[in-house]
């Protein structure tokens, strides 16, 4: 291993990573990146990489966007934080919130901003929980997330994410959170079973599980239209219309996590009308400013929002919010983010690549290491396997995932490993077509180089 510079010396003297083995990265040390443009980053020592997971799902727009780099400043210069607790309010966030009444896929009544995908699940909860009590409803509290599930880190937050390392040790999940089966019919379906087969009887299990717990005590069910940090899982066929049934038949608020899926990312502007469905309230975050500031938010129904009224009379301030919330730099950045989508056609645009994107993600399946690849408009995720025919994954502590993302990184490809050894691909949505010929290249080779490692270190089934 080649010594490490002077600037990733002082990085692991000085930060701790999220999401980081803190021990072997302390032999590692990081990957600095230093610029972007386009669909590319560039790293201290100058070399190049197609940043193929949108930095963590959420750089829709591309790095080096000029328009968007000015109207930060021009919200700099103006008014550089104004807030809106007290009823105190500014311009960009009323405009951010009319856009996104304006665009949102269901009746939105209001609009509450945060700074996370994380705030806006715990935030989430919250609100029904206080919604519940508005409503007289005072046991009617637990939340059904799934098991795969990504809503982010924060306490409640981590406690509906359905990952073990979210949960192990720090104590987790809190109360009133339960956890369903993931959608994902590689690994659980039965031998023959359809998709619409196995989402029947995950709707099934659901409706169990609900009449368990007394459906008078379960508030909402919460699900990303299609996960994306527990593996990139595309539900089966007729799984949300299943699943919204049950919710209907029991009084469950569907709550859409479209931290990802939000703005384009699965061909339609959200993710919840490409899965045919219709939730109650959403979370959005992540490509609302295409990252350019940090930015959330939670789009509150008319019957949650009169709910908090009768709250408010009874109690009188709605005791939540951030000192971010609408923070008027970041909310100015994610209207002018809002116009980019519409004026250039950002999302019929990327809906329009996809064909080619999934063409090429799920030829790689084919790959001796490849399990299963799998996806939706211009996401998708390779799972290895060290046995193809069992699908078994590899002994994680082999690292073959590491190691593709490392071979990668050489080939000038930044793609992540997640939920063991899944490899995702998350590009920009204004990556252009012969941009993806070049991800899924590098991409290809990289495979071929982890094969030829694993096979002399015997880590393949015979
Ligand atoms: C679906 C989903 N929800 C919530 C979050 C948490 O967002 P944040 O990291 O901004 O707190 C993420 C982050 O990746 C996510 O993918």
């Amino acid at each position: 291993m080649s010594p490490l510079s002077n600037l990733a010396m002082r990085d692991v003297e000085t930060l701790v990573h999220p999401y980081t083995n803190l021990d072997a990265f302390r032999q590692a040390g990081p990957l600095v990146i230093e610029r972007g443009k386009g669909v590319f980053v560039y790293d201290s020592e100058g070399k190049g990489y197609i940043e193929g997971m949108a930095g963590l799902w959420c750089t829709a727009l591309g790095y080096g966007n000029e328009e968007l780099v000015e109207a930060a400043a021009a919200q700099m210069r103006k008014l550089s934080f104004g807030h809106l607790f007290n009823g105190r309010s500014h311009d960009p966030a009323i405009e951010l919130a009319e856009k996104l009444k304006e665009i949102a896929p269901v009746p939105i009544s209001k609009v509450f901003f945060c700074n996370s995908g994380s705030e806006a699940n715990d935030s989430q909860l919250k609100l029904v929980w206080y919604m519940n009590n508005g409503l007289g409803r005072p046991a009617k509290k637990k939340i059904i997330s799934r098991i795969n599930a990504y809503h982010g880190v924060t306490i409640a937050a981590a406690s509906l994410t359905g990952l073990p390392n979210n949960h192990r040790d720090f104590d987790l999940p809190i109360a009133n959170v339960l956890h369903t089966a993931s959608p994902h019919h590689y690994h659980a379906a039965q031998p023959g079973e359809s998709e619409e087969d196995f989402a029947t009887r995950l709707a099934h299990e659901l409706d169990e599980l609900i009449v368990r717990e007394g459906p008078d005590t379960v508030a909402a069910f919460i699900a990303e239209p299609v996960m994306g940090a527990g593996g990139v899982i595309v539900p089966p066929k007729t799984y949300f219309e299943k699943i919204m049934a049950v919710c209907r038949k029991h009084d469950v608020f569907m709550i859409a996590d479209e931290v990802i899926t939000g703005f384009g990312r699965l061909g339609t502007m959200f993710g919840s009308t490409a899965l045919g469905y219709a939730p109650h309230s959403i979370s959005v975050a992540k490509a609302l400013s295409s990252a350019y500031l940090p930015i959330a938010g939670v789009m509150i129904p008319e019957e949650m929002y009169q709910a908090l009224i009768v709250e408010s009379r009874k109690i009188g301030v709605f005791g939540h919010g951030f000192t971010y919330s609408g923070h008027p730099v970041a909310a100015a950045v994610a209207v002018k983010t809002m116009e980019i989508y519409k004026r250039d056609k950002i999302f019929e645009a990327a809906a329009a690549r996809a064909p080619q994107f999934q063409k090429r993600l799920m030829a790689l399946g084919d790959h001796p290491l490849v399990g299963e690849a799998r996806g939706m408009g211009l996401v998708g995720a390779i799972e290895l396997a060290g046995d193809k025919r069992a699908k078994k994954p590899f002994d994680p502590k082999k690292g073959v995932g590491a190691a593709v993302v490392r071979n990668a990184e050489a080939e000038g490809l930044i793609v992540r490993v997640i939920a063991g050894d899944i490899i995702s691909v998350c590009p920009p949505l204004i990556i252009k077509p012969a941009e993806i010929d070049e991800l899924f290249d590098k991409l290809g080779r990289a495979l071929d180089k982890t094969l030829d490692w694993a096979k002399r270190e015997q880590l393949l089934a015979a």
